[in-house]
């Protein structure tokens, strides 16, 4: 160590005198040097190489803008003194390995845009001081082991920009306090789990323009300082396994410009510190209710420029913190009260850009319009026809009453129905319904399930209840639930099925099974009835039984018969008394045989 300041000491005086003797300053030339704050400034200067002359106590020096081609090894050893250092916009595309070995002091080093491809390990060994690293805008292809060894007071690193196709395992050993890391359009193929999983300290981590397709399970292990973590723009991002952020700790996170369409509700549940959330430019059609209960400190919800149809009720329920919601330019219709915990948080509100309709359900928005911030945008409505086009903030406090209403959920034509039928046979009930907005229809069925719009008995998109193939057990009542913001309606209907005689029943083998055509069109191999209900197994049992026994009694009348005319024929021989020869080998043939004579007992 003495020995190491002894050369350096020596080399400071070197220089300070050739300095002093030869340019009268310390100042390179054709660089701007300003002696109070230490600064050497040569940006812009066309310089193809390092210039000489600098005083050794320059803390900040600006090489930016020339035309740099090549960094030495050494190349600043004499500047123990420098803090920060700008290489950016030259044409550099080779760094030899310990070109900063000396600048034991250097916090800030930038090598943007330049022609860098290759880091070799060694590249910035002596950098022990270093707090913020540029590599922006070069081709860099790869990060090798160890090329970050010696940087353990790195806090940022922004690797933006570079055409990254690999990071090594052990790229980032021994950046234990880097905070920020920045990575942008390379063309990496997977998240670089494992050499991530090195930077113990790393609270911010920034991902864009990446064609990753899929965040896999464990993807960001053992980063358990990241409180920030921003995955931008990777087009085909459209799966994120649902425990792909787990072991992380987060309060900000964002998934935009990816190609999510639904909400990765189960990979989102544990993140309890999280308050904002950004899912923004996603292809995502719903909102579903009571799925963020977990997200206890959500404050604030991005939801911009996505394909939202709908925010259920109770979306927001238990996010008593919950300030701003951001769903501009979506498809919404409306945004009901219900989806939020409590209105009176709400304090930021971005609606425009969706195709509002204008009733009864919007009116708590149009009452707040004063209060609440838009962030500069009015919602504005888009139907009815009256206020088309209108901006919240035009209505008047008189006109609102008149205009942002509805009117309840109403079923049509109530006569009763009642249908009996025969099995088999195909029935519908209709449930015509009017109201503003347009009431959702729910049907109950007798056993109080809720009819689903596909399988035998189904809820047509028009309303209508449809039962295939009717079954006795289908017998009973149905119900017709129609409801909407401003009311709600039910109908009851009646349906009973009587069962037929299993006469003459036809059986059809087909892909699926026994099939029965209980009427015509199950006959027919269309897509119609894609779905044969299958045949059941007692009426098999029953019909197998039946062709059992009028084949037995088949049978037993034939041996009555055959009884009966052996009978009418009188005097039956009882033996039979056959002659032979029998062979001379063959002696002693059969037990009841004399000689040459065989008897027989007939039965
Ligand atoms: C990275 O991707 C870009 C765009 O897809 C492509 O032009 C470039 O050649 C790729 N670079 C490498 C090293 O694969
Ligand atoms: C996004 O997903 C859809 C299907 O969900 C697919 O058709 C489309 O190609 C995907 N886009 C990209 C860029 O991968
Ligand atoms: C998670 O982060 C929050 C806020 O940053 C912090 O208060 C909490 O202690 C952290 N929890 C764990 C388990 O690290
Ligand atoms: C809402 O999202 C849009 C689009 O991303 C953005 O421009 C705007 O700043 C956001 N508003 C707020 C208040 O954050
Ligand atoms: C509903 O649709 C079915 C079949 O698509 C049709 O038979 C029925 O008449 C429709 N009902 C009403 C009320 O429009
Ligand atoms: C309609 O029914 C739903 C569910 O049963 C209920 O929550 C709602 O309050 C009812 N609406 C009106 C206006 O009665
Ligand atoms: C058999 O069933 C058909 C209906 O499928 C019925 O019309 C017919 O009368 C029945 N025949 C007998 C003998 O019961
Ligand atoms: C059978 O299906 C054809 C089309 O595949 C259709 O034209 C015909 O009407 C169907 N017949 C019955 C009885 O449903």
């Amino acid at each position: 160590c003495f020995y190491d300041s002894v050369i350096r000491w020596g080399a400071l005086s070197i220089l300070l005198q050739f300095g002093l003797c030869v340019s009268g300053g310390s100042c390179p030339s054709r660089c701007v040097c300003r002696p109070e704050t230490k600064e050497v400034i040569c940006s812009g200067k066309h310089l193809n190489s390092f210039p000489e002359g600098f005083s050794s106590d320059v803390r900040c020096l600006d090489l930016s803008h020339n035309k740099i081609k090549t960094v030495g090894r050494r190349q600043f050893f004499s500047l123990s003194q420098l803090q920060e250092l700008d290489l950016s916009d030259n044409i550099i595309s080779m760094i030899e390995v310990e070109a900063f070995q000396g600048l034991q002091n250097l916090r800030l080093l930038r090598i943007t845009n330049n022609r860098l491809k290759i880091l070799p390990v060694g590249v910035f060994s002596g950098l022990s001081s270093l707090r913020f690293l540029d590599l922006r805008q070069n081709e860099i292809l790869v990060f090798l082991d160890y090329t970050f060894k010696e940087m353990v007071n790195l806090q940022t690193l922004e690797a933006e920009e570079n055409d990254l196709v690999f990071i090594s395992q052990r790229a980032f050993f021994g950046l234990q306090n880097l905070q920020d890391l920045n990575i942008d359009r390379s063309n990496l193929t997977s998240v670089p789990t494992e050499a991530l999983s090195q930077l113990q300290s790393l609270t911010h981590l920034r991902m864009l323009r990446l064609t990753i397709s899929t965040l896999p399970t464990n993807a960001f292990r053992r980063l358990r300082c990241l409180r920030s973590l921003q995955i931008s723009n990777w087009p085909a991002l459209d799966t994120m396994a649902s425990d792909s952020l787990i072991g992380l700790n987060l309060t900000s996170l964002v998934i935009s410009g990816c190609n999510l369409s639904a909400i990765p509700y189960s990979a989102f549940r544990h993140l309890v510190y999280l308050r904002y959330l950004d899912l923004s430019y996603n292809p995502i059609t719903v909102i579903q209710g009571n799925m963020f209960g977990d997200l206890l400190r959500l404050q604030e919800l991005h939801l911009a420029g996505g394909s939202l149809l709908r925010i259920e009720p109770g979306a927001f329920r238990g996010l008593a913190y919950f300030r701003m919601l951001n769903v501009t330019s979506n498809q919404l219709s409306t945004l009901e009260e219900s989806v939020f915990h409590s209105v009176g948080n709400l304090q930021v509100l971005r609606l425009d850009g969706n195709p509002l309709a204008c009733d009864c359900r919007l009116i708590w928005v149009v009452r707040r319009r004063l209060r609440l911030n838009f962030d500069g945008h009015q919602p504005t409505c888009s139907s009815p026809d009256v206020v088309s086009q209108r901006k919240f903030r035009d209505f008047s406090e008189k006109e609102v009453p008149r205009l942002f209403t509805c009117r309840p959920a109403r079923i049509m034509a109530r006569r009763p129905q009642e249908a009996r039928v025969e099995e088999g046979t195909t029935v519908r009930f209709s449930c015509k319904t009017d109201g503003d907005p347009l009431p959702s229809i729910t049907w109950i069925s007798s056993r109080k399930n809720v009819v689903s719009p596909t399988g035998r008995i189904r809820v047509l998109p028009n309303g209508t209840l449809e039962v295939r193939f009717a079954q006795v057990q289908d017998s009973g009542t149905y119900q017709c639930l129609a409801g909407n913001a401003a009311g709600n309606d039910s109908l009851t209907v009646g349906l009973y099925v009587k069962g037929l005689p299993r006469n003459r029943t036809i059986l059809f083998f087909s892909e699926e099974g026994w099939t029965e055509p209980s009427n015509p069109q199950a006959a027919n191999s269309s897509a119609q009835m894609a779905k044969p209900y299958p045949f059941d197994a007692k009426t098999l049992i029953i019909a197998t039984t039946m062709g059992f026994l009028s084949f037995l009694s088949s049978v037993a009348i034939c041996f009555v018969f055959m009884f009966f005319w052996s009978q009418s024929k009188g005097q039956i021989k009882h033996t039979a008394t056959i002659d032979f020869v029998p062979r001379s080998s063959m002696g002693g043939g059969g037990d009841g045989g004399e000689g040459g004579r065989f008897t027989m007992k007939l039965i």
